[in-house]
Order: structure tokens, then C-alpha cells, then sequence
């Protein structure tokens, strides 16, 4: 009888034990989670101020190309919202052939600098109406070169320096200013030469009436293979005519 006294006893002891360390684990736990959850949140306020940042940067970097490209666009008045078509059709065209270099900043900024080097040629050269002569044709087509060295330093612009060199260049060799041929020309580029094209035949000149899309369609691809790149040429004959006419309507 005392012994079964006594073991009661131990176990009412035991299961007391229990029960008051299963109280402190859970403190424990609860103390933990709110720990969590304060990290938790720490972690969102960071992300969202690092977000913040980011996207200002981001606004800072487009507010800076926008500026440079102005400088060139004010010189060149009469090719209208050229820079803009020209960069619109260009990233239309790179997110066919190449969903992730179109989601890269400085695809853009090149085609929004390609001719940044224009800024130092002069305006009798650059506003000259007729043919050029060779000396002023070669002056002229050192803006590739001047452009690459403008934004070459900039941090944020290295990859578009890269378009704005070589959006000349031509897919058979006989381009400028480094005659890179084929594949050598980054992608970019390539892409820019097509789209550049196509905004030059579709957009009336003092010099040339504007033709239709379908037109400056079948004239690009009369140079795939020897001025431009067959595959980026194939892929322009993708893009619906109402996607083309679209950015042009809305940047005239
Ligand atoms: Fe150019």
C-alpha cells in the first residue's frame, strides 16, 4: 500500500516535470518565433529600401542617357523621334530573338546612344544636303568610334559602348570602324543595324520619300548575308507588321 503510495507519488512528480519543462519549450518556441518574425521583417524593410534604391539608380541611369541622347537629337532634327523608334523596334526585335539580352538596361541605352558620337562632327558635315565628299564621309563615319569612347568609361554603359561601336558594322566584313564580320559584331548590334535600316526606309528624309514596311521588309532581306545578319533578318519577317506600325505611330 505505501509503495503504491509512493510510486503515485513519483509519477505525479514526474508528470509535474514534464509538464513544467514542456511549458518552458514552449515559451521557448513562442520566444523564437516572435524572434522570426522580427528578422522577417527586418529583412522586408531592407529588400524594400534596397528596392527603393535600386529603382532610383535605375531612374538616375535612364534620366542621364535620356540627356545624352537629347544632345544628339537636338543637332539632328529632322530624322523626328528617330533615337526612340529606333531603340522601340530595336528591343521588340531583341525580345524575339533573345528574351534575357532584351531584359538587360544597357541593350537599350546603346540603341539610345548608338549615334552619341555626333556630338563631334561638324554641323556642315552633318546637315550637309548632298553626297559627301570622301574626306568628310570619313570624318563622318568616326562617330562610331568617338561614341565608344564618350561612354566607354561609364560604369553603367560598358555593354552599350559596345553597340554604339559597332552599330555600323556589316555582316560581310565591310563595315566600320573595326570590320568585324559575322558573329564577331556582338548580337546587339547586329540587331541595331536591321532596325536602324528599317526606321531609315519607313521615315520620310528631305533626301528620300518613306516607304511601307512591307517595302523596307523585302529590301532588308535583299542584304541578309551580306550587310546584315541572316538569322536577325529571318526574325524581323516574324514580328507582325502592327507591332512595327504601332511603335511608329506612337513616335513620330
Ligand atoms: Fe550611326
Amino acid at each position: 500500500m505505501a509503495e503504491a503510495a509512493i510510486g503515485e507519488e513519483a509519477l505525479r512528480e514526474e508528470v509535474d516535470r514534464l509538464r513544467a519543462e514542456l511549458g518552458r519549450h514552449w515559451r521557448l518556441a513562442e520566444q523564437k518565433e516572435r524572434q522570426l518574425e522580427r528578422y522577417a521583417s527586418d529583412l522586408r524593410e531592407t529588400f524594400k529600401a534596397e528596392r527603393a534604391r535600386t529603382d532610383e539608380l535605375h531612374a538616375s541611369y535612364v534620366a542621364t542617357v535620356r540627356a545624352l541622347t537629347n544632345a544628339v537629337e537636338a543637332r539632328d532634327a529632322y530624322t523626328g523621334r528617330h533615337t526612340e523608334r529606333v531603340a522601340a523596334y530595336g528591343l521588340e526585335l531583341t525580345r524575339q530573338i533573345d528574351p534575357e539580352l532584351a531584359a538587360d538596361p544597357q541593350v537599350e541605352f546603346g540603341f539610345l546612344l548608338h549615334d552619341i558620337g555626333k556630338v563631334a562632327i561638324p554641323d556642315g558635315i552633318l546637315h550637309k544636303p548632298g553626297q559627301l565628299l570622301p574626306e568628310e564621309r570619313t570624318l563622318m563615319r568616326r562617330h562610331a568610334a568617338i561614341g565608344h569612347e564618350i561612354v566607354r568609361d561609364i560604369p553603367f554603359l560598358d555593354q552599350a559602348a559596345q553597340v554604339v561601336r559597332h552599330h555600323h558594322e556589316r555582316w560581310d566584313g565591310s563595315g566600320y570602324p573595326d570590320r568585324l564580320a559575322g558573329v564577331q559584331i556582338p548580337l546587339a548590334a547586329r540587331i541595331f543595324s536591321v532596325v536602324d535600316a528599317l526606321d531609315a526606309m519607313t521615315t520620310e528624309r528631305p533626301y528620300s520619300p518613306a516607304c511601307s514596311i512591307a517595302q523596307a521588309r523585302s529590301e532588308i532581306a535583299a542584304k541578309a548575308g551580306s550587310q546584315f545578319d541572316p538569322a536577325v533578318v529571318a526574325q524581323l519577317a516574324e514580328l507582325p507588321d502592327h507591332a512595327l506600325e504601332r511603335i511608329k505611330a506612337e513616335r513620330p
